[in-house]
């Protein structure tokens, strides 16, 4: 310990790589950066509890189950996760199946977020990874030679370290020093997302566009359904009762139509989420980096936010190892153009998807996004282009 001038003592503390956030990202970082042989520590600004609680997206593309079972975390998802070859698309009176693995020989797995979240959590308590929980006031500093400052317990620390990684999200403090260029959209519209105790209605996701607005029927296990109504921005959560939502639900999804049927049940959560995209280039200064939504933001619409996630720390962790371990920069180096050319292609499919989908007061675009549904609806080709992103790309893509 050393005495500061301003707060008394400081903790003093040191690592190879400092990561700030132990979400998905960040967590997974340290899984793979302690199996390359690199030590680290996590700092969060929220309790373990509320980390491990946040309900999130729950589609797993193809090659952040590879990533996954292949740094060992995959028992439970493959135990307990659902494959699924494909989704439904639909419009008033149609409804299509999209064979991702007809079409491009990958299917995608439904295992939540929240699930991945307390595996990697386990995974690393058996590792003995130190992961500082309830932290205040962090900062990132000196991106040349950077340290993390935070108080824990009321306690003054400097976590110094040869390379910090932000992956705390939008709101989080590391994008501060890396400075660059961002571009950003915010869709006018948000989702009011629920989840309820009743078995999945449908036994693939169910994508549905209806002139009252997009609606989706995506599910967590045999006896947890997940749906989502597109509603206006400003939308206030209390306006919507059960019955209003499961209606809505009801009208949208296409109940009674062909046979179908949408179960209801009680609804345990429920909320509103704001619905943009963003991305920041690049994602580094110096030796600060940034992995996940730390540098990019998607809509939820073909959920590839927490597969993007993945996808740069499976980038990063072998990039740091190389660096760290062999003095090897070059990896290091591209790190940032090599994860930004799949969060274009993943901002653009994900713009697309949402664009395609939610409805407007123009009845022009109304019909282009018929349309283009039918197109990718009866066309290979087209049907192609969605499986291809959606199924997710190879994460060297
Ligand atoms: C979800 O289950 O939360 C989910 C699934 C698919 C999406 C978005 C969210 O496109």
């Amino acid at each position: 310990m050393v005495r500061s001038a301003s707060a008394g003592l400081t903790v003093r503390m040191r690592t190879q790589v400092a990561i700030v956030g132990a979400g998905p990202a960040g967590l997974l970082l340290s899984h793979l950066l302690a199996q390359g042989g690199v030590d680290s520590v996590v700092v969060e600004t929220r309790t373990r509890e509320y980390v491990e609680s946040r309900i999130r997206a729950g589609i797993l593309e193809h090659s952040t189950v590879e990533l996954l079972r292949s740094a060992g975390l995959g028992s439970r998802l493959l135990q307990e996760g659902a494959e699924h070859r494909g989704i439904y698309l639909q419009w008033p009176g149609e409804r299509h199946h999209l064979d991702f693995l007809e079409l491009v020989g990958r299917s995608v797995w439904v295992y939540g977020q929240t699930e991945v979240q307390k595996d990697l959590g386990r995974a690393r308590d058996a590792a003995g990874q130190q992961v500082i929980y309830d932290v205040r006031d962090t900062e990132v500093h000196e991106p040349a030679t950077p340290y993390v400052t935070f108080t824990v317990d009321g306690r003054l620390t400097r976590l110094d370290a040869d390379v910090v990684v932000g992956c705390d999200g939008s709101f989080g403090p590391t994008r501060a020093v890396v400075p660059g260029t961002t571009w950003q959209r915010t869709y006018p519209y948000s989702w009011l997302g629920v989840l309820a105790d009743v078995a999945p209605s449908t036994d693939e996701l169910i994508y549905a566009w209806h002139p009252d607005g997009f609606a989706l029927n995506s599910m967590r296990s045999p006896t947890v359904t997940r749906l989502y109504l597109q509603v206006p921005s400003d939308t206030d959560i209390d306006d919507w009762s059960d019955d209003r939502i499961w209606q809505a639900l009801a009208d949208r999804l296409g109940h009674g139509q062909d046979g179908w049927r949408l179960q209801s049940g009680p609804i345990t959560e429920k909320s509103v989420l704001p619905m943009r995209s963003l991305v920041q280039a690049p994602m580094r200064n110096g030796n600060v980096f940034l992995a996940g939504d730390a540098a990019h933001i998607v809509p939820p619409t073909g959920a590839k936010g927490l597969n993007l996630a993945v996808a740069d720390v499976g980038l990063l962790a072998p990039a740091l190892v190389a660096l760290l371990r062999e003095n090897d920069p070059r990896l290091a180096d591209t790190y940032s153009d090599r994860a930004l050319r799949r969060v274009w292609r993943c901002t653009h499919f994900s713009w697309w998807m949402t664009t395609m989908l939610h409805t407007g007061d123009d009845p022009f675009d109304a019909q282009l996004q018929l349309s283009q549904l039918r197109w990718v609806a009866s066309s290979v080709a087209g049907a192609t282009g969605l499986a291809e992103n959606y199924a997710g790309l190879p994460i060297g893509f």
